[in-house]
């Protein structure tokens, strides 16, 4: 049976990393530190691997199996891994100490930086954490119109932050974690994207909405993109009642040109949350938006609004990590018309193979996003609904298992097309979809 081979070959090639997830389990709840690394593997009986280095646009794991990185760390990594010009920013700065507690020349550049190319982003404040950003997003906005509700995305993921830990990896009613207060408590509704109905929500809600908070391109929820009619109305609606509109582009700033998507698609919220591409793949978060909202949180401020702390925010490292990224992004161009056709191309080369060969799986993204999901039934152009409703996780951990056979590593099915990824890399990628689609949705799973 394929899955069977697939398990034998895995393992046959990856006795470190098995080993070290046998002390991993005892020692980690789930042998992981970031739920989605166990890659769903151990659904089927394998285990994730232990990556040792990377260069590029590869990962190499503690065994030395290489593969061609499509996850990128979590979509930090848009020069691909290990660059040689952030590598050597941080060798030359790292002699002077690394943590200082204090401030640095570095965190007002990389706000100037970040202020002049993006007009909705007046001033900004830098924490560690994508989690901490939206956490502090959403402090602001209740304090600025003195409402009590935020309303999310659902299927939206903004961190594990408990203020917007709802309806994360499901539409409407979704299980809420134990130990977080529900929905109600917490102050928190949450709507569909690209659904009308979710204006009426917005108008019924609209004397207590402090805030509506989205990704773009809906990036952990699984590469579903927000129709631009849908954030006009938002953006729209939200000037209508006195309603904050914050976009979290903790994932798509940076990611599709050399600004935040916002400036793109000519749709500026009143905050703006963002991380990943803008610490250079060092630990970064930071919320930015309109000076009036923001300067709440100065200590300058009679009762400000107390958004950090953070023994790390503005940490050095990042911070130099993070101007020296943006100053080669400013130069890429070229390479991001190319990511971005390369990951159009993908997307639609492997939909159109889905389709024609009748299997259960479709790819969705924006540009250099790509993700698959598998469905336990072929569904032709099936909804976002249905996508959830029909989710087949352990064909999904199937699906990445035997991409990591062939050398690929990937989550959410395959993840982004970095600057390291040459055009073979891309074609390696779709050969090998193509060629373990059928299998993995066809094999039998108990
Ligand atoms: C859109 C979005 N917002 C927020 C976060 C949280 O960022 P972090 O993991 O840095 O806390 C993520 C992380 O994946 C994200 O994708």
């Amino acid at each position: 049976m394929f899955i069977n081979e697939e398990l034998k070959t895995f393992q046959k090639y990856r006795p470190k990393s098995r080993k070290l997830w046998e002390t991993a389990i005892k020692v980690l709840p789930g042998g992981i530190s970031h739920n989605i690394r166990t890659f769903g593997l151990p659904l089927i009986g394998a285990f994730p691997v232990f990556i040792k280095s990377a260069s590029g646009p590869y990962l190499i794991d503690i065994d030395s199996n290489r593969y061609i990185d499509c996850w990128n760390g979590h979509f930090a990594m848009i020069l691909g891994h290990n660059p040689i010009e952030i590598q050597k920013v941080i060798k030359e700065h790292l002699i002077y100490g690394w943590h200082f507690g204090t401030n640095t020349e570095y965190q007002v550049k990389l706000a100037d930086t970040i202020i002049q190319g993006n007009p909705g982003v007046e001033k900004i404040r830098f924490c560690v954490t994508g989690t901490e950003a939206t956490m502090y997003a959403s402090r602001l906005a209740r304090a600025f119109t003195k409402r009590r509700l935020i309303a999310k995305a659902q299927l939206g993921w903004h961190g594990a932050n408990d203020t917007l830990y709802y309806d994360v990896g499901s539409l409407a009613g979704g299980e809420v974690s134990p130990g977080l207060l529900n929905a109600e408590q917490s102050g928190v509704i949450t709507f569909e994207i690209n659904n009308e109905k979710t204006f009426d929500v917005i108008k019924r809600n609209s004397d207590n909405l402090a805030a509506i908070i989205l990704e773009p391109v809906l990036g952990g929820g699984g590469g579903f993109t927000v129709e631009l009619e849908f954030l006009k109305r938002l953006r729209e609606e939200t000037e209508r009642y006195g309603i904050l509109l914050i976009f979290d582009e903790v994932i798509t700033g940076y990611r599709f040109n050399n600004a935040l998507f916002q400036n793109e698609l000519k749709v500026i919220p009143d905050l703006t949350t963002m991380g990943k591409i803008i610490g250079g793949g060092m630990p970064i978060g930071a919320v930015g938006g309109q000076k009036e909202i923001i300067e709440q949180s100065s200590p300058e401020v009679e009762n400000q609004v107390l958004i950090g702390g953070g023994t790390f925010s503005g940490y050095p490292l990042s911070m130099i990590a993070g101007l020296k990224t943006l100053e080669i992004l400013k130069n890429s161009h070229q390479e991001y018309v190319r990511i971005n056709q390369e990951g159009d191309k993908l997307l639609n080369n492997l939909n159109h193979f889905f389709k024609e060969e009748r299997l259960p799986i479709i790819a969705k993204g924006h540009k250099s996003i790509i993700m698959l999901h598998l469905l336990s039934k072929w569904i032709e152009q099936p909804s976002i609904r249905e996508i959830i409703e029909f989710k087949d996780k352990k064909r999904e951990a199937l699906l990445q298992l035997s991409l990591f056979n062939r050398n690929i590593s990937g989550l959410h099915g395959l993840g982004s097309i970095s600057m390291a990824h040459t055009h073979e890399n891309v074609i390696q990628i779709q050969k090998v979809v193509e060629e373990i689609a059928y299998p993995v949705s066809q094999s039998i799973l108990n």
